[in-house]
């Protein structure tokens, strides 16, 4: 797959003279890969709906796919700053907005020196700006990723809608309306621990990041070590497959572990006829630990070498 560079924004401004997510008038600006990121065909056409949309995209695939890392080197690659919000499972949607600081003011009253007292009078000073906020109010458009959304409680993307559909809110304790003076370029990811809402589902453009078929894997193999020995390389991807195939496996290795395990291989100087099986019989690959994560997998993947050696 080719990986080109893209154009420069400011290339861009120059010959239409605005920014190329504010209009779309303008051809807008497309996302062709990166030099980092090796991005599939249907990938780039799903940032590029979702640009032309103007709707959020929500990508979701096994943790290891490289979702959040797509966040980072799109912004990268259209030259938007990237404003990253990384949910847990007590993030309030509210906080992505703003907070009003009580403790502090309260604090700041009872020491009266502060600012001879005016600092507390003015609420504006309490109010604690979220990324949401900053996202809508920046100079430019930016980009805004919003990851792993299904760590949430069931009620955080319902109580985002509005936000992401107006693209304003409304500060209460100040009265005033905060209104998004570029649309960000919204990613939400999701590793589907948690069914998400229809109404939310209705907002974005979708995408399933798949696993990546060999040759993907190879590219993007070759992206983090140019330049690795091919017979390493091919001997590492079968018992990688062979691992990630076993029937039964509680967490499947994803990219991430194969890059893992991929440098402890080259930084232990394992010698390739450790990883080759001999006789076509599945041998416990050295360092597994950097492929599987539990106790339980581990096991299976021993119990079938054994079973293997005594069926000889
Ligand atoms: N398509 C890809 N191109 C290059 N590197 C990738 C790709 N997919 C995954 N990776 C690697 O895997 C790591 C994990 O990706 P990450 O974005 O954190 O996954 P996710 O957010 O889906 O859990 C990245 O840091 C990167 O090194
Ligand atoms: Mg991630």
């Amino acid at each position: 797959m080719k990986v080109l560079k893209s154009k420069s924004t400011f290339d861009y401004i120059q010959r239409f003279g605005a920014h190329p997510f504010d209009s779309l008038s303008n051809p807008p600006m497309k996302f062709q890969g990166s030099p980092n990121y090796v991005a599939t065909q249907d990938l780039m056409l799903a940032v590029n709906a979702a640009i032309t949309l103007k709707r959020p995209l929500l990508v979701k695939g096994e943790p290891g796919t490289g979702k959040t890392m797509l966040a980072e080197e799109v912004a990268q690659a259209l030259e938007m700053p990237l404003l990253q919000w990384h949910i847990k499972s007590t993030t309030k949607a509210q906080q992505g907005l703003y907070e009003y600081d009580a403790v502090s003011r309260l604090r700041d009253s009872q020491l009266a020196d502060v600012d001879g007292g005016e600092r507390v009078k003015d609420i504006h000073n309490y109010i604690v700006r979220g990324v949401l906020w900053q996202a809508f109010t920046a100079d430019q458009p930016v980009a805004l990723l919003i990851d792993e959304i299904d760590k949430a409680d069931i009620e955080f993307p319902n109580d985002l809608l509005r936000e992401i559909d107006r693209m304003e809110f409304y500060v209460y304790e100040t009265r005033e309306l905060i209104k998004a003076r570029h649309r960000p370029l919204v990613f939400i990811t999701s590793n589907n621990e948690k069914e998400l809402p229809d109404a939310f589902l209705r907002r974005c453009f979708f995408h399933y990041i798949k696993f990546p078929d060999a040759d993907t894997m190879k590219q993007i193999v070759d992206v983090h070590f140019p330049g690795l020995k091919k017979e390493l390389l091919t001997a590492a991807m079968k018992t990688f497959y062979d691992v990630r195939n076993l029937p039964g496996l509680k967490k499947k290795p994803s990219t991430s572990e194969l890059l893992d395990w991929l440098k402890l291989l080259v930084a232990e100087d394992i010698p390739l006829e450790a990883l080759q099986s001999k006789e076509d019989k599945v041998a416990v690959p050295p360092l597994v630990g950097a492929l599987l994560k539990n106790d339980q997998d581990v096991s299976l993947f021993e119990k079938l070498v054994f079973m293997q050696r005594h069926n000889r």
